[in-house]
């Protein structure tokens, strides 16, 4: 069967070419009858959602530094969690870390469930994080199914069909390539493909293991696919940024309601983000002044513009919104990405002033 033909050549690929990565047991470990803890396969899956490996390994560490299990990080502090997330974006997933790192304590004795069923029922887990875990870390022959699998998959069986509509038929072909063993390393083996060979872009089919099998690179357009439908142009939305500084250095930040967009992080109070020109939201009375400049920001749905404002503010000063965060307690770098950035402009425009 041309399916198993091409599992086990991408397993011996994988036994040699294996990336190594902080949550990984890799290959030569595994047969050396090494398990992967569930905890740390459970938190890298949730980390790199939309996000690279380059950019979750950092993140990775210090979280298993500071909450080396899934007790510790149930125990954590909601605004420390948050702020160690501060800049991997998509920030319900902290908020859901929490909440499933808790639900495992209370309702699970400790304990990650050992199936993709079970785990399915757990804050935060959906049906690709709840395979990913099964697999990789239960050994549980279920399909894991990322972007990096969609591409595979539809270069290998030169799928036509546009995504997202594509993505039944691919899970389906996906799900035929899914070996009874080793099926975590199976899953792993076509991550890593897609993210080191099989690439969006300029993938190298001439040292791929799958060439001979890949219905996509025979008829010449591997490189086209998967094929996508277009996307419809994100707006852009306005809105103002009030950095306010007290005279002892405290900054005026707020904490945002837990739902919604940066639902549950810290940053500067500011107004609405609208597309037409947002009504001016002062957090305090004070003399605002202009930084020079915006900031520019994307989200997933749409661009934004922030002009930020800057003022001082007295020491009695009381204001209507936000606290202050003595100038000791403050770290820039706690604040999610957009944040970041007004700081970054708030900054310059005072040095220059
Ligand atoms: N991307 C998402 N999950 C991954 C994993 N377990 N290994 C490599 N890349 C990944």
């Amino acid at each position: 069967m041309r399916e198993r033909e091409i599992g086990t050549a991408l397993l011996a690929w994988y036994d040699s070419h294996a990336r190594a990565l902080p949550w990984r047991i890799g290959p030569a470990e595994r047969r050396a009858g090494h398990r992967p803890d569930p905890y740390r396969v459970w938190l890298s899956e949730v980390m790199l959602q939309q996000t690279t490996v380059a950019a979750v390994r950092d993140y990775f560490h210090r979280f298993t530094s500071r909450w080396p299990d899934v007790a510790a990080l149930a125990e954590a502090d909601d605004g420390e969690v948050m702020a160690e997330w501060a800049g991997l974006g998509y920030y319900a997933r902290a908020r859901n870390l929490l909440k499933c790192a808790r639900a495992v304590v209370a309702d699970h004795d400790g304990r990650f469930p050992e199936t993709s069923a079970a785990l399915l029922t757990l804050p935060g887990i959906g049906p690709y994080t709840a395979a990913a875990i099964a697999a990789i870390a239960c050994d549980e022959p279920a399909t894991v199914v990322d972007g990096n699998v969609e591409r595979v998959t539809a270069r290998l069986f030169a799928v036509e069909t546009p995504l997202p509509n594509a993505k039944p038929e691919l899970t389906a072909l996906a799900r035929r390539l899914t070996p009874e063993t080793r099926p975590g390393d199976h899953a792993q083996a076509m991550m890593d493909l897609g993210a080191t060979i099989c690439t969006p872009r300029n993938p190298a089919c001439g040292i791929c293991p799958l060439r001979l099998f890949c219905a996509g690179h025979a008829s010449g357009i591997a490189t086209e696919l998967p094929r996508k439908l277009a996307k419809k142009p994100k707006p852009t939305r306005f809105g103002i940024a009030y950095v306010g500084t007290r005279e002892d250095g405290a900054a005026l930040l707020e904490r945002r309601p837990e739902r919604g967009l940066l639902g549950g992080t810290l940053g500067w109070p500011g107004s609405a983000w609208t597309e037409a020109t947002p009504a001016p939201a002062p957090p305090a009375a004070a003399d605002w002044r202009e930084s020079p400049g915006a900031v520019r920001h994307t989200f997933t749905h749409f661009h934004l513009v922030l002009t930020v404002l800057t003022a001082r503010l007295p020491a009695g000063s009381n204001p209507e919104r936000g606290h202050f965060v003595s100038r000791d307690n403050f770290r820039p770098g706690d604040l999610p990405t957009v944040m970041r950035k007004v700081h970054d402009l708030a900054s310059r425009a005072l040095l220059t002033d």
